[in-house]
């Protein structure tokens, strides 16, 4: 990776996502180090058309082809290149103007392109962790083959790395920390009732949509187990999970002489999005510093397996293996997306996961195309699900 003194070319994969966004923000702090090469969006035509206006890539893509005239025309006066596709991101990964690329696509979507990156030799910033869930088996080895690093975004695996820092073996244990989401606290009786606003409000973070409702589900804690288990190689019984409702503490690692690092900072992720980016650099940040006097306390739980299942369901995914991960990834994104369209009540996510999980065809070492019509199979069986209970 070059110095910072030369300008690091970034392509953003998801530019007007939460990421995307806080990336770019990130990014207008050090235009000295950082310089956008490439932004890329699915839907949001506008924001996109603003951001290029603003930061003046050499390329965009709009990946809903039906808004590429809209872009296209906007973008015309400033001579920035317009794409449309997913392909056209794919193939825009071989440009030798792209010295890293962030991964903030949400979903499943995020795998062709974040493969197409690491094929091409880039350092990829990696937000998007449902790639690892699904196809970590072939992710990793991509990158090692190609020399192209994954460093990681997610606040979690960015603390664990940034505590790895100059360790020469491998830790004992990683210690995941969770803020426990907004029903942390809520009897069980009164979770069936839980709304689409109240799951989308965080008490801690202010993310997209599909992760905030894996947050108060505790899926996101169970696809962060997955995401760390091939970031570090880490055996998956080695990695705990502990809730911290401050969320101060971003993770620990645990060393075998009983030594536990902690990387700590106020929730705010454009601290691992700029560490991410300018890695193994540290360079300044406008972000509210962290006080301990007026902290007080950080407090620590276990988690309530019984009221969140789904964490317990990506730990027995990842201990089964195979194309099991990719089936829960899959299931959890038809869930969420029904339970956000007001098609399935919270409570009933982890049991269309069950359901699929029982019903899909099992593969013990999924090639790449096994994952894609695991993904494929698996959407279709949890639609099929949800449908069956809406109509009951
Ligand atoms: N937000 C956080 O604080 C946070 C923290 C840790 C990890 N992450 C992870 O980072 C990833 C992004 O999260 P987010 O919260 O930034 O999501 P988000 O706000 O929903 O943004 C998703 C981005 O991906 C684009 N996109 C969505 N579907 C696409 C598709 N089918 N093809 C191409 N582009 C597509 C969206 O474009 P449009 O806007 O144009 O639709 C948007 O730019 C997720 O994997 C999440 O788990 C997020």
């Amino acid at each position: 990776m070059s110095e910072p003194q030369s300008r690091r070319r970034i392509a953003i994969l998801g530019s007007t996502g939460s990421i995307g966004t806080q990336a770019l923000d990130v990014i207008a702090q050090h235009p000295d180090l950082f310089e956008v090469e490439l932004l890329t969006a699915n839907n949001n035509a506008d924001l996109l058309i603003r951001q290029a206006l603003q930061f003046n890539p050499n390329q965009v893509v709009i990946c809903n082809p039906d808004l590429y005239d809209r872009v296209a025309e906007a973008l015309q006066p400033r001579m920035i290149k317009v794409f449309a596709g997913i392909e056209s991101v794919c193939d825009l990964m071989d440009s030798d103007r792209i010295d890293m690329v962030l991964a903030a696509m949400v979903g499943f979507s995020g795998l062709k392109p974040t493969l197409a990156a690491l094929k091409a030799g880039k350092a990829v910033a990696l937000a998007n962790k449902e790639t690892l869930v699904a196809a970590g088996s072939i992710v990793m080895p991509l990158s090692v083959e190609h020399q192209a690093p994954v460093i990681p975004v997610d606040s979690e695996h960015s603390a664990i790395f940034q505590c790895l820092q100059g360790e020469r073996v491998k830790p004992s244990k990683l210690i995941l920390t969770g803020s426990g989401g907004p029903f942390r606290t809520m009897p069980a009786a009164e979770m069936a009732h839980i709304t689409r606003e109240a799951a989308l409000n965080h008490p801690r973070w202010k993310m997209g949509a599909k992760v905030t409702v894996d947050s108060a589900s505790l899926m996101n804690k169970g696809l962060e187990l997955i995401e760390a288990r091939w970031l570090f190689d880490m055996a998956p019984d080695d990695i705990e999970v502990v809730i911290h409702p401050q969320s101060v503490i971003h993770s620990m690692v645990r060393f075998s002489d009983g030594c536990v690092m902690a990387q700590l900072s106020n929730p705010d992720m454009r601290l691992p999005i700029q560490y991410a980016l300018s890695y193994p650099y540290r360079v300044p940040l406008a972000m509210e510093r962290l006080d301990l006097i007026k902290l007080g306390c950080l407090t620590f739980e276990e988690p309530d397996l019984q009221r969140f299942p789904c964490l317990e369901i990506a730990r027995r995914c990842i201990r089964q293996g195979g194309n099991a991960p990719c089936i829960m990834n899959a299931a959890n994104e038809e869930a969420v997306a029904a339970f956000l369209a007001g098609n399935l009540p919270f409570t009933q996510i982890p049991e269309i996961i069950d359901e699929t999980l029982a019903r899909a065809s099992f593969v013990a070492n999924p090639e790449l195309d096994d994952i894609y019509s695991t993904n494929f199979e698996s959407r279709r069986i949890a639609s099929e699900r949800i449908a069956l209970r809406h109509i009951e």
